[in-house]
């Protein structure tokens, strides 16, 4: 089972493989709003996945497309919703703050 370690909370969760790291960081008790309902279309969700890149599943031509319009984003950006867990522990920081 991968562990997801979260930043700035110092929060870990155990995580199920092929599930989506927005799981995850909700069940752990994260505040991220997810306006559009984990459907790549609000970029709430944005988060930096700072290890574990590798083992998450690769971004989508639509997660690729909605980065685009987001401001602060770099090349260890995914949104939550659409990045699911491989095998291997992932470390994220969350940046979207409510
Ligand atoms: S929840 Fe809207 S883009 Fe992820």
């Amino acid at each position: 089972m991968p562990v997801l370690t979260i930043t700035p909370s110092g929060k870990t969760i155990e995580a199920v493989e092929g599930s989506t790291l927005l799981d995850a960081l909700l069940a752990a008790g994260e505040k991220i709003t997810t306006n559009c309902g984990g459907e790549a279309k609000c970029g709430d969700c944005h988060i930096f996945v700072l290890d574990g890149r590798k083992s998450i599943s690769k971004m989508s031509k639509l997660e690729n497309e909605k980065l685009d319009t987001l401001v602060g984003v770099g090349s260890k950006s995914r949104l939550a919703c659409q990045a699911h867990f491989g095998p291997e522990n992932v470390t994220v920081e969350v940046l979207n703050f409510v």
